[in-house]
């Protein structure tokens, strides 16, 4: 066992939003934490619960990166314990190389802790192998282009075309162009029983409070069969909080 050191900032992933899929070491930093920068209503209450009377708890929303990383290393050059609280793994669309350049930039010593994406909390909802024997070996993790931009190669009509398991994060608002790109439309034209060019969608989310159903938004725009119950939950700025798990037929 690790322990949690003074002067140090942990940048910390607490998973898909359920306390209970926190690793033991994310809980152990953040208990520990004098300072702990969150991301709105991540982890809700439950989360923070066993905290230090006299932990500061921060919301990021509004706040720049450098205002960010100011409180970080000012907190962290007082000798505090700080984590940065990021959902998921903070690998994955996790803003971490953005803060960890200035942070080694400073030489304030810092780590990073895994936490459970939501991929793999996606996939445990629906039950679901993201590597099926004879249909997928290989999972591609992205997201459709929307604002930001996407490398070449990237697009999701390219990644589409090698049949792997295409896990979307950030792409639910945009499902019309996940659709037309993906492929899904023209398995929609071959029919279900054809079976043949598309991907079947299934909309998943991980534990989360505040469910919206999304199926008839799916059904409606593609007409595709949503194999398992399509819940979706909405976080505070309204923003629909899903991942989609698409699948080759
Ligand atoms: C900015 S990315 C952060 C991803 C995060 N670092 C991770 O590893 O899961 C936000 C996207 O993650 C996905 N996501 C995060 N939490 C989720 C949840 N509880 N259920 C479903 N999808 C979630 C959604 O696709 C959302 O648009």
């Amino acid at each position: 066992m690790t322990d949690v050191k003074p002067g140090t900032v942990y940048i910390v992933g607490v998973g898909p939003g359920d306390p209970d899929l926190m690793t033991i070491r994310a809980k152990k930093i953040i208990d520990a934490a004098d300072l702990i920068i969150y991301t709105g209503s991540l982890l809700g209450d439950d989360g923070f619960r066993d905290l230090k009377p006299t932990a500061k708890l921060v919301d990021s929303a509004g706040l720049h990166l450098q205002q960010i990383v100011d409180l970080m290393t000012s907190a962290a050059r007082d000798g505090q314990v700080v984590a940065r609280v990021h959902d998921g793994d903070p690998a994955i669309f996790g803003a971490l190389s953005e803060q960890a350049a200035p942070l080694e930039a400073a030489g304030i010593p810092f780590e990073v802790v895994p936490g459970v994406t939501a991929a793999f909390a996606a996939a445990a909802a629906l039950k679901a192998e993201l590597t099926i024997p004879e249909l997928a070996q290989t999972v591609i993790l992205t997201r459709v282009e929307g604002r930001t931009p996407v490398p070449d190669g990237e697009k999701l009509r390219d990644l589409a075309r090698h049949g792997a398991t295409l896990v979307l994060y950030l792409s639910i608002v945009l499902i019309d162009r996940v659709a037309r790109e993906s492929g899904i439309a023209a398995a929609l034209a071959g029919s279900q029983q054809s079976g043949a060019n598309g991907y079947r969608v299934r909309l998943e989310k991980a534990p989360f409070d505040g469910m919206v159903s999304f199926l008839s938004l799916l059904t409606q725009h593609n007409g595709v069969v949503v194999e398992s119950a399509a819940v979706d939950a909405t976080d505070n700025s309204g923003i629909v909080n899903a991942t989609l798990v698409l699948h080759k037929v």
